[in-house]
């Protein structure tokens, strides 16, 4: 049984990547609704329906377990889909709380009240869908309490990288973090909140300078690993990985295997998954 990875698009290679190193006994399936993407720009109820198609696909290989490797699903969807869509024996899981659970120095099912922590200004970084969500700080105040969070809604940064011109994703990168700086002048730490940035990684860095910056594939893998611990009748099978896509896989493959520098081959979804008629 695979553990499904699923994104709008090629961000969650990020994460596949580093789940595949951490848990190499796993077989993985990914689905990128690149055909959709991006999400950042879309209203809640099409990220909803568009992720609930793409979950669907990855139960139809027989994923039973579905990572949202999404940050703007895991903010504008996975509270819905687990509240009022979710059937019994399948399980959804975000990227939010293990970004969140690190900045708050706290491990898996620690439910005690919201306590002061080291950290109490947060440069936030995300898509615009995610940002309007407040999902971020939300999640945030069920554990901490006196954190300031200051969000970049980082407009055009995704289509850059799904376009594949990352000189451009760089320099969008930027200017958002300018922005940013502009109104928080001194941040603790960033928090790139969305799976398609650790590719201008370098580029927040630079213009962040030395700040330590939660970068979400480690620290999901390492949660994955732990849930995969406890639940471990769900990482049947021998590894195994498969690639699907809603969008052209000629070149979401070619774009993929020059992120990851080495060879992915997508396969095609037959209908791009949540094409809806508005
Ligand atoms: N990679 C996604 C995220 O983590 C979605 C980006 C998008 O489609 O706008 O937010």
């Amino acid at each position: 049984m695979p553990v499904g990875i699923f994104d709008s698009g090629l961000g969650g290679l990020n994460i596949y990547e580093t789940l595949a190193r951490r848990l190499p006994g796993v077989s993985f399936c990914y689905y990128g609704d690149n055909g959709n993407a991006p999400y950042g720009v879309c209203s809640q109820d099409q990220i909803f329906r568009y992720s609930c198609a793409g979950i669907e696909h990855l139960w139809r290989f027989g994923c039973d377990l579905v990572i949202l490797a999404c940050n703007t699903a895991s903010a504008a969807a996975l509270r819905r889909i687990q509240e009022e869509w979710l059937p019994d024996g399948k399980r959804v899981l975000g990227v939010f709380v293990p970004t969140i659970e690190k900045l708050t120095e706290r491990s898996w099912g620690d439910v005690s009240p919201p306590r002061q922590v080291a950290i109490e200004r947060v440069a936030l970084f995300a898509t615009p869908a995610t940002v309007a969500s407040r999902a971020f700080q939300r999640e945030l105040s069920f554990r901490a309490v006196g954190v300031d969070v200051e969000a970049q809604p980082c407009a055009g940064l995704v289509d850059a990288i799904e376009d594949g011109d990352l000189m451009l994703a760089d320099a969008i990168a930027q200017v958002h973090v300018e922005a940013l700086l502009r109104r928080m002048p001194n941040p603790q730490a960033a928090v790139l909140g969305c799976t398609h940035y650790p590719y201008v990684e370098d580029a927040f860095r630079q213009a962040l300078g030395p700040l330590p910056i939660y970068n979400q594939p480690e620290l999901v893998a390492e949660s994955l690993a732990d849930y995969l611990r406890r639940h471990p009748e769900l990482k049947g099978g021998r590894a195994r990985e498969r690639f699907v896509t809603s969008g052209d896989p000629g070149s979401v493959s070619i774009k993929a295997t020059r992120f990851l520098h080495r060879c992915i081959e997508f396969e095609q979804i037959p209908v791009p998954a949540g094409r809806f008629e508005t």
